[in-house]
């Protein structure tokens, strides 16, 4: 047997499902994109760290997919080992007297709803954030109320080895947008309860998601914010007085709401996606001399030129 059939047939023997081929746009919120060569739902946090290290060892690249919101996919798909954390070990909720467990593959908005409507402060910040709690530690995830990472106690993950570790949140170098966790798989998350009454929750919640409601488009088919915002400014803001609002390439256009939200209007390829980034990315530039930093996470783009 070659060692592509021999590490492929250990993968398949572990416990979780493993299937080749898989689309993955219907798995991230831009919509769009090819397939995974190899997509593993492990059963197990076990099952994870052999896939990792069986992957590892046959030269094989991995790419640890959460809620997809942040994740621009080739149309060529992506090759090597996607892992989705969506069985059962990984998707729990968990409140307790001082915070909240969640698995990495756990809803975040759910998590923050529940997390209000039971009076724990801290969680209502993040309303309105698409995607995985795991997702969110790793690009911590936020807005103009708050950061995921004001709220995390400690981390569960596999680190590049498949080694479980858990990490107390002064052990994760937290950033804008960044945990420095790339290359690691987080399965689990600890979050810590801040001191707050219900009532004050439910108002927190109500202001951020009206917010949003108000100055995002919601129901549109994006990943958010296309970039970072760059120091003491927002990308959205210079977009937009860059003119290009409702620009477009083919079925991509940004958004007449918000100029940092890149919209598939229905049929968009990923390659008119990242052309339109490039184009706002070129023209801020022109405009303005600012360089703005994409936030999207761009997969199976090997070897093409990024920016
Ligand atoms: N603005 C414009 N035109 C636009 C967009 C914004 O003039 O097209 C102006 C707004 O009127 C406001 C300022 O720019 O005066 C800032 O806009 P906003 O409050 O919408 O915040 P943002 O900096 O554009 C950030 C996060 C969002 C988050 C919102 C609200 C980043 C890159 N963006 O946006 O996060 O939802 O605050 O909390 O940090 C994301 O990261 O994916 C994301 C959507």
């Amino acid at each position: 047997m070659s060692k592509t059939a021999d590490w492929r047939a250990a993968l398949r023997a572990l416990p979780g499902t493993l299937r080749e081929g898989v689309p993955l746009a219907p798995y991230t919120t831009f919509r769009l994109g090819g397939p995974a060569e190899l997509l593993f739902e492990p059963a197990t946090a076990e099952a994870c760290a052999e896939a990792l290290r069986l992957a590892k060892g046959a030269g094989v690249a991995v790419h640890v997919l959460g809620g997809g919101t942040n994740t621009l996919v080739a149309d060529a798909g992506v090759r090597g080992l996607v892992i989705l954390l969506s069985a059962k070990p990984f998707t729990g909720i968990e409140f307790v007297d001082d915070g909240v467990r969640a698995g990495a593959g756990a809803s975040l908005p759910k998590l923050v709803q529940e997390a209000a409507r039971r009076g724990y402060g801290g969680f209502a910040e993040l309303a309105g954030i698409p995607g995985s709690a795991g997702g969110a530690v790793a690009m911590n995830a936020g807005g103009r109320y708050g950061e995921t990472k004001d709220v995390v106690r400690a981390v569960t993950l596999l680190d590049g080895d498949g080694m479980l570790k858990t990490v107390p949140r002064a052990g994760i170098p937290f950033g804008y947008r960044r945990s420095g966790l790339a290359g690691k798989v987080v399965l689990s998350v600890e979050f810590e309860k801040k001191r707050c009454d219900k009532e004050a929750a439910l108002k927190m919640l109500e202001e951020a998601m009206g917010y949003k409601h108000a100055t995002q488009p919601m129901a549109a088919h994006s990943a958010g914010c296309a970039f970072k915002n760059p120091p003491g400014q927002s990308a959205g803001k210079l977009i937009d007085e860059a003119g290009l609002k409702g620009a477009r390439v083919g079925k991509a256009v940004i958004s007449q709401i918000h100029g940092n939200f890149f919209v598939n209007e229905g049929g968009a390829t990923a390659a008119d996606m990242l052309a339109l980034i490039d184009l706002a990315r070129r023209t801020v530039k022109e405009k303005t001399g600012v360089e703005l930093e994409s936030e999207v996470q761009r997969w199976g783009f090997e070897g093409q030129p990024t920016q």
